[in-house]
C-alpha cells in the first residue's frame, strides 16, 4: 500500500479531539491546478527576495529556452526606467526537465517604496514593495507550507496582512520527487512572493536526493536561489541578510552543522560581523526544532542543538523561528533545557497547512521552558517596534477565519544587558580554532 495512502487512512482514524471550545480541523487535500498554457516565453512562478543591501533578486522561469534574463522596472506603473540583465539555470530529474530559471538582481533600489517590473520583457506588469530602512518592520512567518486547501486559507491571511517580508522555515511545495509540484507551487504563491521578498531555508521536503543518481536540494537550490553569495556564505542551504536593524540568520538543518563543518565556520565569522548597534535584533531561522514538546519528531533537533547552541547563546539570539513539525508552540527564554533569562525564545510554526496534517500528541506535564502549543494551521506576524521591543501574535485558521490565539511582547536582549553581560564568552568562541 502507498505509504502516503497509508498515512491519510491513519489521520482518519484520529479521533477529533476538542480542546477548549476549538474543533481543530483535518487536514484539506492538495489543490488542483488546471491546466493552463501559457506561451513559451511568458513569466511564470515569479518570486523576490533581497539580495544584499538595497537589492532584489528576481525569479522566473519561462518555457523558452532563448527568452532573455533582463527585468525592467521604475517607481511608475508601466514605465520602466531601469534595466538589469541577470543569469539563469534549469535542471533534469529523471523524465522532468525544468524550464529555464532566470534570477535577475535589480538595485540599487529606495526602501520603503513601490516598484513596478517586468520580467523577460514580456508578461505582466508586476508591483513589488521594498522593505523599510527602519523600524518598525514585519515579518510573515509560516512553514512547511504544500498546496492544499488550508495552504490556500494561510497565503490569503498572509495577504490580508500589512508586512514587509515572509520568513519561511523550511518544507516549502512538497513536490516529493514530482517536479511539477514545484512549478505549481510556484504559480501558487506568485501572487504574495512577487510582491514582498521571500526569504526561505530548506527542509527535509527540499532534500529530494537519490541515492547515486541524485544529489539533495537541486531543484530547491535552482528555483530557490538565496544571497548566500551576498552574504559570505559557499552554499544556498545558510546565509544570512539585513533588514531595518534586524540581522537574520538562515541555517541549513539538514548540512553539517558540527564545529569542523563549513557551516558552522561560516555562522562564527557572519556573528563577528553583527553590529548590535546597527542591528540591534538576531533572529535565526532553521527547520528542525530545538525545544519541541510535541511527540511529533521528538528529540530530532538534538544534535544540532548541542553543536551550536552554545554559539547562538553567547551571540545573544533573541527569537529562533523553526518548523518541521506540523503545529504551533512558543517558549520562554531558554538555553540548556532551562528557562534563562539571557537565552532564546524559539518558536515552532511548522502549521502552514501542508497536507500531511497536524501533529497533535503532546509530551505531558508541558515542559517549564513551554509557554503556549495548539496543533492548529496558521501564521505568525512579527513587528519589530524598536530596538527593545517586538510583538509577536501567532494566527489559527480558525474555519478559514485568521483568529489571533496567542500574542506576546518580546524585549530584545540588547535592552537587558544580556549582551555586554556575554561579550567574554563570545569573543572566546569567535576566536577559537
Ligand atoms: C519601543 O516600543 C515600546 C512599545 O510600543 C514602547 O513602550 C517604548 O517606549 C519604545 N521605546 C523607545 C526607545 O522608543
Amino acid at each position: 500500500m502507498d505509504p502516503k495512502l497509508i498515512l491519510m487512512v491513519c489521520l482518519f482514524l484520529i479521533p477529533v479531539t476538542a480542546i477548549a471550545d476549538y474543533v481543530r480541523p483535518q487536514p484539506r487535500k492538495t489543490l488542483r491546478f488546471s491546466w493552463n498554457p501559457k506561451p513559451p516565453n511568458y513569466p511564470q512562478q515569479v518570486h523576490i527576495s533581497l539580495a544584499g543591501d538595497r537589492h532584489m533578486r528576481v525569479t522566473w522561469v519561462t518555457v523558452d529556452k532563448y527568452s532573455p534574463s533582463i527585468v525592467e522596472y521604475g517607481t511608475s506603473p508601466g514605465r520602466y526606467s531601469s534595466i538589469a540583465k541577470g543569469e539563469s539555470t534549469s535542471y533534469s530529474y529523471l523524465f522532468y526537465s525544468s524550464g529555464k530559471i532566470h534570477h535577475t538582481v535589480i538595485g540599487p533600489l529606495e526602501h520603503n517604496t513601490i516598484y513596478f517590473y517586468r520580467c523577460g520583457g514580456q508578461g505582466p506588469d508586476l508591483q513589488l514593495k521594498t522593505p523599510p530602512a527602519q523600524f518598525p518592520v514585519t515579518f510573515a512567518v509560516a512553514g512547511d507550507l504544500g498546496q492544499t486547501g488550508w495552504t490556500k486559507t494561510t497565503l490569503d491571511h498572509i495577504d490580508r496582512c500589512n508586512y514587509d517580508l515572509h520568513l519561511l522555515p523550511g518544507d516549502l511545495s512538497y513536490a516529493d520527487y514530482l517536479q511539477h509540484r514545484w512549478d505549481t507551487f510556484g504559480e501558487l504563491v506568485q501572487p504574495l512572493a512577487s510582491a514582498r521578498p521571500w526569504m526561505v531555508t530548506e527542509g527535509n521536503h527540499e532534500e529530494e536526493n537519490i541515492p547515486l543518481l541524485k544529489d539533495g536540494f537541486e531543484s530547491y537550490n535552482s528555483r530557490w536561489k538565496m544571497p548566500f553569495e551576498e552574504s559570505g556564505s559557499s552554499s544556498n542551504l545558510y546565509y544570512s541578510f539585513e533588514v531595518a536593524g534586524v540581522h537574520v540568520i538562515m541555517l541549513g538543518s539538514y548540512v553539517d552543522y558540527d564545529e569542523q563543518s563549513d557551516q558552522y565556520r561560516w555562522l562564527k565569522v557572519d556573528l563577528s560581523k553583527v553590529d548590535r548597534k546597527k542591528t540591534p535584533w538576531l533572529i535565526v531561522l532553521f527547520h528542525v526544532p530545538w525545544y519541541n514538546s510535541n511527540k511529533a519528531h521528538q528529540g530530532e533537533g538534538d544534535d544540532m542543538m548541542m553543536a551550536m547552541e552554545p554559539l547562538l547563546y553567547a551571540a545573544n539570539v533573541d527569537i529562533v523561528l523553526a518548523g518541521h513539525v506540523h503545529a504551533y508552540e512558543r517558549t520562554k527564554r531558554v538555553n540548556t533545557g532551562r528557562v534563562d533569562p539571557c537565552g532564546t525564545v524559539h518558536i515552532t510554526i511548522g502549521d502552514g497547512g501542508n497536507r500531511e496534517g497536524l501533529a497533535h500528541r503532546y509530551v505531558n506535564p508541558q515542559p517549564e521552558w513551554s509557554v503556549f502549543r495548539e496543533a492548529s494551521f496558521g501564521h505568525g506576524e512579527l513587528k519589530i517596534v524598536n530596538s527593545t521591543h517586538a510583538f509577536w501574535s501567532w494566527h489559527r485558521n480558525d474555519d478559514d477565519e485568521p483568529v489571533r490565539s496567542d500574542q506576546v511582547w518580546i524585549t530584545s536582549l540588547i535592552s537587558s544587558g544580556c549582551v555586554a553581560e556575554k561579550k567574554n564568552e563570545l569573543r572566546k568562541i569567535l576566536v577559537a580554532p
